[in-house]
């Protein structure tokens, strides 16, 4: 028996009989049938007959490189013709700044670059695009339209390499009843798009999508979340808007690694890449602090030195705070209970912040030592030089766990010209510990050890 299926324009909750209010979004009245178009598909599907697997054409499209070594890492080493990108961030983080650069640069090298907004005028486009390229001799086609269906029958027989949304969320379609940006008006833009590029007949070059979205405050995609499955890429570009540099992550990749960052810096000529990233999240100092310490962080397959700072403030009632910028806070818990059972230390009387320097979010669980030495510093009220750095994973029975890319880490740190490293005794048993003179790499077995050797080192120079 054939069914009828209806959505909620609202939401796109999915019922199987129409309601006068939809039990997800509350809204009344919202509900419209679902055309049963599965019969036709059934139809087209069966002109498909399977194939062997090794009769298949290797007609892979070779991917376009950009030439900006921080965007084509991420990417799997450039744009891949006939795939969707979907780029996502914070309003004003700078993605409109980026695709613009990288529509640029692939103009430059002689691929046609379609640029639709539907967010600004044509005339902001240009203000933006003179303020971040400013180069007359090959400029980038510009569309301001917001209407999907026309947007793709108006782009037929054209030979674009890449065509540029932004956003999705200001698409939409008059066969969808429903408000923009809903999340049925993003689903029905995502699917135009797949359908476009997979019909084909329209275009004579295999362009690339890249689809801007906006996430919420709270870091939720909302409406281009519901595309996550059906594009080739989902990245991200993140960064503290009070400073200038943005880190763009992979999360889904269907043509190369999600472990590659690109790191970029906000100017007044838009995002440029940062080069030599090691070292740019620390601050500058003048001198040694207590409760701040340095631990060379992965991010990505890089390693990027993060600076933890940490502040105790004496209080007389229970249960005091544990406020962690950049790290998870139930980290902190964990090493403070590490710390209180393992070390005897007490943190009962005492509010606890943690915080990674300039905006960096570590999810690199090797911190764990660096953020134990900090709060020990703390403690005991004596600073850490700042040639040491530390590293290790901390388990709850006190042990310090071998870590990943232990090798790569202490290269780094010895690059640039860090005279004691603190890690897991198997990682500096793993590592040369003779390799550089100057430099002495310290095994630590356990938490207990971490301490003792804090305030061995403390007793004899004055400092940690
Ligand atoms: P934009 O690419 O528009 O962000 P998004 O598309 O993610 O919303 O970038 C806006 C940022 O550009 C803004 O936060 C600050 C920066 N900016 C400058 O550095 N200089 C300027 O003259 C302007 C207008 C913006
Ligand atoms: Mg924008």
């Amino acid at each position: 028996m054939k069914r009828n299926s209806y959505v909620c324009v609202e939401c796109g909750y999915i019922a199987g009989m129409h309601m006068g209010k939809c039990p997800s979004c509350d809204n009344y009245n919202t509900f419209e049938i679902i055309k049963n178009s599965r019969d036709q598909n059934k139809a087209e599907e069966a002109a498909d007959r399977p194939v062997r697997i090794d009769d298949i054409s290797n007609n892979l499209h070779a991917v376009i490189p950009t030439g900006i070594e921080e965007f084509d890492r991420v990417f799997g080493g450039g744009l891949t013709p006939c795939s969707i990108i979907l780029l996502v961030g914070d309003p004003g983080i700078g993605k409109s700044s980026l695709v613009l650069k990288i529509a640029q640069v692939l103009q430059d090298s002689g691929n046609k670059v379609l640029y639709i907004t539907g967010e600004e005028s044509l005339n902001q486009i240009k203000l933006r695009w003179e303020r971040i390229i400013n180069d007359y001799t090959n400029p980038i086609d510009v569309m301001a339209e917001t209407n999907i269906d026309s947007i793709l029958e108006n782009m037929s027989g054209s030979d674009y390499s890449l065509v540029i949304i932004d956003s999705i969320q200001t698409m939409y379609s008059s066969n969808i009843f429903s408000t923009m940006g809903s999340i049925n008006q993003v689903k029905y833009t995502g699917m135009r798009i797949l359908q476009f590029i997979k019909s084909q007949k329209m275009m004579s070059s295999d362009p690339c999508f890249i689809l801007i979205g906006h996430v919420t405050k709270e870091g939720i995609t909302a409406g281009p979340k519901a595309l996550e499955h059906l594009v080739d890429v989902v990245v991200y570009l993140e960064g503290d808007k009070q400073t200038e540099y943005r880190l763009l992550k992979a999360q889904k990749n269907r043509y190369g690694p999600t472990t590659e960052i690109g790191i970029f810096e906000m100017k007044q000529d838009g995002l440029n890449p940062v080069p030599n990233p090691s070292q740019i999240f620390l601050d500058k100092h003048s001198g040694n602090y207590i409760g701040t310490v340095i631990t060379p962080s992965l991010q990505g397959q890089r390693v990027i030195f993060a600076e933890i700072q940490s502040l105790f403030v004496e209080v007389n009632y229970p249960n005091p705070r544990r406020i962690a910028k950049g790290i998870k806070p139930l980290r902190l818990n964990m090493i403070i209970a590490i710390l209180e059972k393992r070390c005897s230390l007490s943190f009962y009387n005492k509010e606890i912040y943690v915080n990674i320097a300039s905006g960096l979010v570590i999810e690199d669980t090797v911190i764990d030592m660096a953020i134990a030495s900090s709060l020990i510093s703390n403690f005991y009220d004596v600073s850490i030089e700042q040639d040491t750095v530390f590293f290790g994973e901390l388990s709850l029975n006190g042990e310090i766990k071998k870590s990943q890319y232990a090798e790569r880490r202490v290269n780094e740190c010895i690059r640039l010209g860090y005279k004691r490293i603190f890690c897991p005794w198997n990682d500096a048993i793993a590592v040369d510990a003779k390799k550089v003179p100057d430099c002495r790499i310290i095994g630590i077995k356990r938490i207990e050890e971490l301490m003792k050797r804090l305030l061995m080192d403390e007793n004899k120079s004055g400092k940690i």
